[in-house]
């Protein structure tokens, strides 16, 4: 579908209602009273009955509506209009109320796209589309919406991203392949070196070496720049957990754990996403990114559980559970990035920990952090993007469970020190960032969905490239 402006009605035309506002059209009053089209949230009526093609969005009770449901009732309307065979539709901005033209078009935009995202190239049968333009009623604004279409369009062309790179299963999303979706990104302009085993070897990453052991998969070290601002140094590290198949290691995963694992490149399919949104933004700010992907297998090579590794810090680490390999991989890669490109700060992206499902489930985001400021400024950026986000405590009793007794840390508490593991997980990571600030998101639970919810699709969800994108882009 094309986002286009206009300054007339074009194919079917859409109507929105509120539940408790009287319409100005006597038509949706009728159905109103006949309780056959109410105006509730996400309530979509395609009026056959009128003479002119029209359809109704309800967006519920009118100072209740917020940004979300605007997101989510176009998303409905997109759905049903491509339902309903249309293939032209458009809708005047001007019947939003309460919020600025600028405000309304980014969610609309955003809703009508998210209707869009399917991952079918397995199935025979492709999903046809109908609805080819959906054009926006722009009177004086048409400037400012037309700049809007092309970057929300953009930003969720970096969400579908992340979610194509998530759903591709592990046979073909491996490491190598990982590396070349990031390559991709040369073209928009990013710089992407991309390091093989013998390099790994050379930086001493050997937390990183320890858990690619047991694949066949050569392990690889990506790292993307964007250097929006060449006048600034000021400079933000992504780091991205990219296990591109998790399968517990010798403290091996049951089937129905194992069947997602795919999955667990989540963090570093949304860096790559928001990369590519940044890039073709041209957003001014310098970001650089560092993915160090590979895979948790066993094998006679393989590390085990009770083994005592070593990382490119230098700090030993007691394998408690070689499931626990995500956070081994993400120290090498903090550590690398803290040191070789001394960033003003830090946020880590990882499918870290099953622990966090249980504390926040498939809606919130769990955050771990050494800079309270700085992760409530994460946290902002995410509920203003409808990607909800919230800030886990950490203190000395959490840094303390992370020690060991034979060695300096421990991957994973074995015995009674048990509970708090998505907190624990960050305190471990906390150990490889060299005091720089830095913010720990645990997307085990957001970034992939055993049923779609709302706009977000069964599998992979992109979250949270809306939330880095939108974070870097608006910094102070
Ligand atoms: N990749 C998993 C975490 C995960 C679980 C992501 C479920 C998505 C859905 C991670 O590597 C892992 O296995 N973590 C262990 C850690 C434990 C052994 C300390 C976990 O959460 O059980
Ligand atoms: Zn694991
Ligand atoms: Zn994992």
């Amino acid at each position: 579908m094309k986002i286009t402006t206009v300054t007339g009605k074009l194919g079917t035309f859409v109507e929105v209602a509120y539940e408790d506002v009287k319409s100005s059209n006597k038509k949706i009053e009728d159905l109103k009273k006949k309780k056959v089209f109410e105006g509730k949230k996400g309530q979509v009526f395609p009026n056959v009955f009128s003479d002119e093609s029209v359809i109704y969005l309800g967006l519920g009770k009118k100072a209740e509506s917020s940004l979300e449901d605007l997101r989510l009732g176009f998303c409905k309307l997109g759905a049903e209009l491509n339902k309903s065979k249309v293939d032209k539709a458009s809708f005047d901005l001007g019947q939003i109320k309460g919020l600025t033209v600028e405000e309304a078009a980014e969610a609309i935009v955003e809703g009508l796209l998210q209707s869009e995202y399917s991952f079918d190239k397995f199935l025979s049968e492709k999903k046809e589309r109908s609805l080819k333009e959906f054009a926006l009623i722009t009177k004086d604004k048409d400037k400012e919406v037309k700049a809007i279409i092309k970057e929300v369009t953009s930003v969720i062309g970096g969400v579908f991203l992340a979610r194509d790179l998530v759903n591709e299963p592990a046979m073909y999303m491996t490491p190598t392949a990982l590396a070349n979706a990031a390559k991709e990104l040369e073209k928009l302009g990013v710089e992407v070196e991309v390091h093989g085993q013998k390099e790994i070897e050379k930086l001493g990453m050997k937390a990183f070496l320890a858990v690619a052991k047991g694949s066949e998969q050569e392990p690889k070290l990506i790292i993307m720049k964007w250097n929006g601002d060449k006048r600034s140094k000021d400079k933000t590290a992504l780091v991205g957990k990219g296990l591109t198949y998790d399968s517990g290691g010798y403290g091996i995963k049951s089937t129905g754990g194992m069947v997602d694992m795919h999955s667990d490149m989540a963090g570093s399919a949304s860096v790559i996403g928001v990369f590519k949104a940044l890039a073709e933004n041209k957003v001014k700010k310098n970001v650089v990114g560092i993915i160090a992907a590979c895979e948790n297998m066993i094998s006679g090579g393989a590390y085990k559980n009770g083994d005592i590794i070593s990382s490119m810090a230098g700090k030993s680490i007691h394998i408690g559970s070689t499931d626990a390999e995500g956070r081994l991989t993400l120290a090498d890669a903090l550590y690398y990035i803290a040191t070789k490109e001394k960033p003003n700060r830090i946020i880590d992206i990882a499918t870290l920990t099953g622990a966090v499902i249980g504390a926040l489930g498939g809606i919130t985001t769990g955050i771990v952090s050494n800079d309270d400021d700085f992760a409530y400024d994460v946290v902002r950026a995410g509920n203003e993007v409808g990607e909800p986000a919230w800030l886990l405590p950490l203190n000395d009793k959490y840094r303390d469970m992370v020690k060991g007794t034979f060695s300096d840390l421990l991957n994973s508490q074995v015995g009674s020190a048990k509970g708090g593991g998505a907190i624990t997980a960050g305190a471990f990571l906390e150990n490889f960032v060299e005091d720089t600030p830095w913010v720990h998101m645990d997307i085990a639970g957001t970034s992939y969905n055993s049923a779609a919810e709302g706009y977000l699709p069964k599998g992979g969800t992109g979250v949270p490239v809306k939330t880095l994108y939108h974070y870097i882009k608006t910094r102070k």
